[in-house]
Formats: C-alpha cells, sequence, structure tokens
C-alpha cells in the first residue's frame, strides 16, 4: 500500500517538480499523478508545460488562469492592509501560496484525490503556507512533500529524471532560486547567500538600474476607491491592467527593489532580493490615500493591525480565522478610502506630490496659517493644561 492512491501535485514545469511524478508512482506506490500549474503571471509560456507533465508521467495536466482572484482577492486584500514583513517585503510570494492551495484542494475534490503534493523542501516557508492552508481547506486531504524527505542533492535530483525520460535542463541552470509572477520577483541563493556581497545586476528582470532610467521623470495618479486601486492616469482599468501598466512605469524609473535578511518562520535568517514595483508603489500611495480619509485614531490603531496581518500572511496563517477576524477590521476602515495620488517616478525614487479625496477629513480652514483661520487658539491653553496634568505633577513631585 502506497501513501495515497491519487495525488494532485502543484506543478512548475522544473526538474523538482517533473522529479516528483516518477518519484511519488516508483518510491512511493502512488498510482495516479495528476498535475496542476497555475497561471499567476509569471509570464511563461504553459502549454510547454503541460505537454511536459504529461511526458514525465501525470495522467492528467491541469493549466489554471488565476491571475484575477490573484489579485482581486489576495493582492489586493494585502494592499488594503499596507501588508510589508519586517516592514519591506510585500509578500509578493507568500499571496501565492494560498491561492495555489486552494486550487490543489479544488482539484483534489473534483477528481477524488486523496492527497496533494508539493515540491517544497524542508527549508523554507512555502512549505508552511501550503501545508497549512490545505488543512485549513480539508483537514481530510494528505499532505506530500517528496523533495522535503528524498534527500537528492542537484545532480542526483536531475539523474533520477533521467531515468525517467525527464530532460536535463539545456542551459546552465542559474545558481539563483527564483520566484515570479504578476507581483513581484523574488531572488535567493548562489553568491547572494552572503549577505555582504552586491547583489549582481543580471538578477533583476522589473526593475532598471539607475544608470539606465530616464532623465525625466513620469507622473503616475493611482485612484482608488475603498482601498482598492481602480484607476491610473485616470483610465478605469482591470486589477491585472493596472498591475501590469504600472509594474512596466515604475520599474522603468528603477523604483521596487529590495535587498534585506529575512526571518523565516522555520527559525532560518535569509538574505533576499525582491523587485516589486507595482505592489510597492500601490502600497505607498494607499497609505497616503489613508491618511486623508481615515481618523487618528483609527489610522493609528490600524498600523498595529497591518503588522500582524503581514506576519500571518508570511507564516502561513491566511484561511485562519485571525486573517478573518482582522478583515472584518480592515474592511470596515476602507469604507471611505477612495480618491487619487499622484507620484512622481524619477531615478530610482517614488515621490508622492499630491493625493485628493471626495472624503477627505483634511479642513483647510482649520490647517490654515492664514486669514481663513477657523481654529479657535484659545481653546488649546485649557487643552494643554489638562493634557500636560500628569507630567506637570510627576514633575513637581520628582524634581527634589
Ligand atoms: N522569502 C520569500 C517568502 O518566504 C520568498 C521565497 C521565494 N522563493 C524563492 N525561490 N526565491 O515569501
Amino acid at each position: 500500500m502506497g501513501r495515497a492512491t491519487k495525488v494532485v501535485l502543484a506543478y512548475s514545469g522544473g526538474v523538482d517538480t517533473s522529479v516528483c511524478i516518477p518519484y511519488l508512482k516508483e518510491e512511493w506506490g502512488v498510482e495516479e499523478v495528476i498535475t496542476l500549474a497555475a497561471d499567476l503571471g509569471q509570464g511563461e509560456e504553459l502549454g510547454p508545460i503541460k505537454e511536459k507533465a504529461l511526458k514525465s508521467g501525470a495522467s492528467v495536466s491541469l493549466v489554471e488562469n488565476a491571475q484575477e482572484s490573484f489579485v482581486k482577492d489576495y493582492a489586493f486584500a494585502a494592499i488594503r492592509a499596507n501588508a510589508l514583513y519586517e516592514n519591506r517585503y510585500p509578500l509578493s510570494t507568500a499571496l501565492a501560496r494560498p491561492l495555489i492551495a486552494k486550487l490543489l484542494v479544488e482539484a483534489a475534490e473534483k477528481y477524488g484525490a486523496d492527497a496533494v503534493a508539493h515540491g517544497c523542501t524542508g527549508k523554507g516557508n512555502d512549505q508552511v503556507r501550503f501545508d497549512v492552508s490545505i488543512a485549513a481547506l480539508n483537514p481530510n486531504i494528505k499532505v506530500l512533500a517528496p523533495a522535503r524527505e528524498w534527500g537528492m542533492s542537484r545532480e542526483e535530483t536531475i539523474a533520477y529524471g533521467e531515468r525517467f525520460g525527464i530532460p536535463t535542463p539545456v542551459k546552465k541552470s542559474s545558481p539563483f532560486s527564483i520566484d515570479r509572477n504578476l507581483l513581484g520577483r523574488s531572488i535567493e541563493a548562489g553568491p547572494l547567500e552572503d549577505p555582504w556581497t552586491e547583489p549582481p545586476e543580471e538578477i533583476y528582470a522589473m526593475t532598471k538600474a539607475i544608470a539606465d532610467t530616464p532623465n525625466e521623470p513620469d507622473y503616475v495618479e493611482i485612484g482608488f476607491e475603498k482601498g482598492n486601486p481602480v484607476s491610473l492616469n485616470g483610465q478605469t482599468l482591470s486589477g491585472i491592467e493596472l498591475i501590469t501598466q504600472l509594474n512596466e512605469v515604475v520599474g522603468k524609473h528603477g523604483v521596487g527593489r529590495i535587498d534585506m535578511v529575512e526571518n523565516r518562520l522555520v527559525g532560518i535568517k535569509s538574505r533576499e532580493i525582491y523587485e516589486v514595483p507595482a505592489l510597492l508603489v500601490l502600497i505607498q500611495a494607499h497609505r497616503d490615500i489613508e491618511s486623508l480619509c481615515l481618523t487618528a485614531d483609527v489610522s493609528h490603531y490600524k498600523r498595529g493591525i497591518e503588522e500582524t496581518y503581514a506576519k500571518l500572511i508570511y507564516n502561513g496563517l491566511w484561511y485562519s480565522p485571525l486573517k478573518a477576524a482582522l478583515d472584518g477590521f480592515i474592511d470596515q476602515t476602507q469604507e471611505r478610502v477612495s480618491g487619487t495620488v499622484r507620484l512622481k517616478l524619477f531615478k530610482g525614487n517614488a515621490t508622492i506630490v499630491g493625493r485628493q479625496s471626495d472624503n477627505s477629513l483634511y479642513t483647510p480652514d482649520l490647517a490654515t496659517y492664514g486669514a481663513e483661520d477657523k481654529f479657535d487658539h484659545k481653546a488649546a491653553e485649557g487643552f494643554i493644561y489638562v493634557w500636560g496634568l500628569p507630567t506637570r505633577v510627576w514633575s513637581e513631585k520628582t524634581r527634589g
């Protein structure tokens, strides 16, 4: 008896996930492997991937275009939450995992599979995100992770694949490990493992080096409705279109690179490079439109929620009750977060130069230093007396 009878495998077309197919069948006694490749805008032709899975021994090869849901249900939720892990990483890879898990579970239910599988190793965050998301969506489905157990080196994996007709990668395989989708690219390993080593320019694909950016700025206007980005330069766009166009113009000006050492859930520190042009600028702009539309106390309180929210996405808890509860808070705050933010893109900087909203709480009569000033200056004196009273008392008692 094998570990499972029928398995739906998350498939990328790479050597590791290809080798998973014969491995599951030969070593773990699986009778049937169905592969599922998710199109999340990685900009790759998925047609050949479909063929490749069948050649590697899959009985069914599914390709799902999930870009629309990826943007609407995952990326936009993270933007409404201004979610940045450790204050920097906008979770471009992390957000894709719960969606892929959902597709796997749906396919398993449809095809009557008793398990799903993925090609993650035991050192990363992604295994946690897959396993926990799958358990949350259907706790009766087993999760198999061959690469977590097989203990083969890169060379051994390729050799194992060759025995089952899986072609050796043609080009000399890059030392980098790259994950890519519509939101960005995550690059790690190889020379980047030394945190002191400057990332070579060749690793970047979505953002230009400052030396190659235009000598004239571009201005972009991003329109928000209830916290969701809906337009670019006055033109209403689908989420996919908006992110695609924004990636282009923002990347052209060398904006959107992150080089950081982050703390993985499994206790390891790792050096990661990200290119996330549109996503980073969207969070920056969203924060700014919130500054017009939210009261001070909601805005300050939300900061704490945002940090928790980013952490739970990173740590694989997308389908948790905590996430659902925080969504209740965040969605309530976004009811009136609508308006337009204007940014200037130039030489690696995205600078916000203007914002406007019909729901703006900014009150010129109160803010102005001019003659139209409506603020009651005398009221400040009594306020400050009461506000400062505890400090005054403390000082009187402790000065000696
Ligand atoms: N460290 C990031 C995360 O946990 C990205 C990992 C992406 N994988 C890669 N092969 N670069 O979300």
